[in-house]
């Protein structure tokens, strides 16, 4: 394939019909490309989101149901790729502790399948890897005072900027392991066999299509809870603090390591809201409480292994390299999330409604 058919040819999407991959394959479609969406489906609520997908765009998106375990299906399918984002994992840290073998082999195993497929592939299409802030570890070293509504660290510089690509590698749980051996290999296959490869290592991400549970993707999570007038169970003191970032944003940082490639590749960067979008799920609910005009029910558990209690990048590395920059602060997402759910996602029955209303016993 020449540099010139890589432009048109699909575009390989793994995880295609998950929260991400869903903005990310609209947004190529809608700016005309062919996207080839392969997802096992095994996420539970994503088919909804594959649905959507075609029926906005039709022909233009296949559709691969496969996994990334399948090292003969990705040699196939990267063969026809003019590109690749690899977002297909598994997600959570608590289903990596119940079963650390399955996480393995879908997020590091399948990840070396890909890059396999790709330096197999004559035309090897460029790789934009989605990584994780928990390849830090829990950054215990990190002091932080506590303000009453949020931790900060005690550093005037580390609170003005963030965590930078330089805090050393500390993988926690085997979520961790997983996603941050995959993110050494995508690395290391740009220095030993020359591939086109980028690593964004992501803070917490939130928007439309996500379907979050209370293993992955709190922000929806605690909104479809707080619509469906159910309670959230914060673990800890809900004192922690993640720097959000909508995902719309988060796409156009996938499109621009694709389009400065040669500048990114063989990198690793810290993508997130940043200091500007550092919240505290406290915040959070509080902001949540002034969108459903009632403060969400919230129930109390004990921490979770391996939980950040203060996580926020520094994208300077990222934005100087790239010319990129966040446009959708957190009220803004959050406020567009809350609409987007209401609209499409929860199905708030009168019932559910009126408990919502009451909203008495919040904590
Ligand atoms: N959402 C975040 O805040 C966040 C933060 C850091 C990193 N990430 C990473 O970004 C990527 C996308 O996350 P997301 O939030 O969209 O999650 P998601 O669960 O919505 O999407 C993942 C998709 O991968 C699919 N999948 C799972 N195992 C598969 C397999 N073996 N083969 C093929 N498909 C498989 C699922 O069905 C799902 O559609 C993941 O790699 C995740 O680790 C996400």
């Amino acid at each position: 394939m020449t540099a010139n058919a890589r432009d048109t040819a699909p575009v390989l999407v793994t995880g295609g019909a998950g929260f991400i991959g869903t903005n990310l394959s609209a947004r190529l479609l809608a700016g005309g490309r062919q996207v080839i969406v392969l997802d096992n489906l095994s996420r539970a609520g994503v088919a909804r989101n594959l649905q959507w997908l075609r029926a906005r765009h039709g022909d233009r998106l296949e559709f691969v149901e496969g996994d990334v375990r399948d090292r003969a299906l990705l040699d196939k399918v990267v063969g026809r790729a003019g590109e690749v984002f690899h977002l297909a994992a598994q997600v959570a840290v608590t289903s990596s502790l119940d079963d650390p073998g399955a996480d393995f082999e879908v997020n590091l195993r399948g990840t070396l399948n890909l890059l396999e497929a790709i330096r197999g592939a004559g035309h090897r299409p460029p790789l934009v890897f989605t990584s994780t802030n928990k390849v830090y570890g829990a950054l215990g070293d990190v002091e932080l005072e506590d303000t009453g509504r949020r931790y900060e660290p005690s550093d005037p510089e580390l609170r003005g900027r963030g965590l930078g690509e330089d805090r050393p590698l500390d993988f926690h749980s085997p979520y961790g392991c997983s996603k941050g051996g995959a993110d050494q290999y995508v690395l290391d296959y740009a220095r030993s066999y020359g591939l086109d490869t980028v690593v964004l290592r992501m803070s917490c991400i939130y928007g439309p299509h996500q379907c979050g549970n209370e293993d992955q993707g709190w922000v929806a999570h605690f909104l479809i809870r707080a619509l469906a007038g159910e309670p959230v169970t914060l673990y800890g003191d809900g004192l922690q603090v993640r720097d959000i970032l909508y995902v719309e944003d988060l796409v156009d940082a996938f499109l621009a390591c694709r389009d400065r490639m040669p500048v990114l590749r063989g990198r690793a960067f810290n993508m997130g809201g940043g200091p500007a979008n550092a919240v505290s799920l406290l915040e959070v609910l509080e902001r949540i409480g002034q969108l459903t005009g009632h403060p969400p029910r919230v129930e109390h558990s004990n921490w979770r292994t391996g939980d950040q209690r203060y996580y926020v990048s520094d994208t300077g590395a990222f934005r100087a390299a790239s010319g990129w920059a966040p446009r959708v602060d957190a009220d803004e997402g959050i406020t567009r999330l809350h609409d987007w759910l209401r609209e499409f996602h929860v199905p708030v029955t009168g019932a559910r409604r009126e408990a919502a209303a009451a909203g008495s016993s919040a904590a």
